[in-house]
């Protein structure tokens, strides 16, 4: 355990270096309003589990994980401002999100709008320059697949076209059963983004383990949205950080209003089996194996 606390450490403080680095780089410009949503919107407070994956999964596969870093920071970027859109009025309507205000609820709508498109364009800038800045490092090929792998995953096909799914089910156009309807969503708004950053690491290595490694991604995001809607059901404002009970007065479709919270708790273990099962086979050396366990037992 205080192996893999070491790691985790270690990884966490790259992670949060790197990504203090690239918001100042533009936000220490000019001080405003909108300087100071972007900061208060990604600085200082969420979990970094998509960061962290990126750069054990990189670290395993034996990435350079000090250009691995770059992409984590991207990926944060855009989780960061789909959370910042994800709670505006026309959107979920949450007023809190990791234990203080929602940007809108503390800079207003506009800049809460505003925030989100800024960090999205940061983060479109952040990994075209590391992909020159790393150029001696990383086929830039390799490094241009990686970025690619994120915007695919966060857009119209991804998280974007879950998030659309999730707020009107009625725009999904086929014929489906909630159940079917319902992983359309979670594939989409939350396992594509989970997918993301583990992906890049592959792609980055030179697509070692890519197919284990997607569907270890989509089983995680998986098991990660499942994990978020029971704990929206059980848990309370001081441990969550965020509103509680929201989903089931909103009528949202969630596994647990698919499965009910007992039917959940089996789901998630089912899709965290498969998860460790992936990681034996690509001969995880422990970190991922104890990083997902956390997942699994997560209280916020
Ligand atoms: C919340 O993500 C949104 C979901 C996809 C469920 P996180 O639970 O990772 O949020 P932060 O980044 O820790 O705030
Ligand atoms: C959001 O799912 C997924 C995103 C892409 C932002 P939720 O709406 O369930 O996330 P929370 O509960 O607000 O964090
Ligand atoms: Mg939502
Ligand atoms: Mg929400
Ligand atoms: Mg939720």
């Amino acid at each position: 355990m205080e192996k893999y606390n070491g790691k985790y450490k270690t990884y966490l403080d790259m992670f949060e270096c790197a990504l203090k680095k690239a918001v100042n780089g533009v936000t220490h410009r000019k001080s405003n309003l909108l300087s100071d949503a972007v900061n208060y919107a990604v600085l200082g407070g969420g979990k970094r589990v998509r960061p962290i994956l990126c750069l054990a999964t990189a670290d395993l596969l034996g990435v350079d994980v000090s250009v691995a870093v770059d992409y984590a920071v991207t990926v944060e970027m855009i989780h960061t401002y789909s959370l910042v859109h994800d709670d505006l009025p026309s959107m979920d309507n949450d007023d809190y999100r990791r234990g203080k205000l929602s940007t809108h609820k503390k800079y207003g709508e506009a800049l809460g709008i505003l925030a989100g498109d800024g960090l999205l364009t940061l983060a479109s800038e952040n990994v075209l320059s590391a992909i020159s800045r790393n150029a001696g490092k990383i086929d830039p090929l390799r490094a241009v697949k990686a970025a690619k792998t994120i915007f695919e995953c966060a857009g119209v096909n991804g998280m974007v076209g879950g998030q659309a799914v999730d707020l009107n089910p009625g725009s999904y156009t086929e014929n489906a059963l909630p159940n079917e309807l319902l992983n359309y969503i979670i594939e989409n708004k939350t396992a594509k983004m989970i997918q993301a950053p583990i992906l890049v690491a592959s792609i980055l290595s030179g697509d070692k383990y890519y197919d284990e490694l997607k569907d270890f991604g989509r089983n995680l995001g998986f098991l990660f949205q499942i994990t978020d809607d029971i704990l929206d059901e059980e848990s309370n404002f001081a441990e969550l950080g965020k509103t509680c009970g929201k989903d089931k007065k909103d009528n949202k479709l969630t596994s647990v209003s698919v499965y009910g919270l007992n039917g959940a708790k089996e789901l998630a273990t089912e899709y965290y089996k498969s998860c460790k099962d992936i990681l034996i086979k690509i001969d995880d050396k422990g970190f991922l194996t104890d990083f997902i366990e956390t997942i699994y037992k997560r209280k916020h």
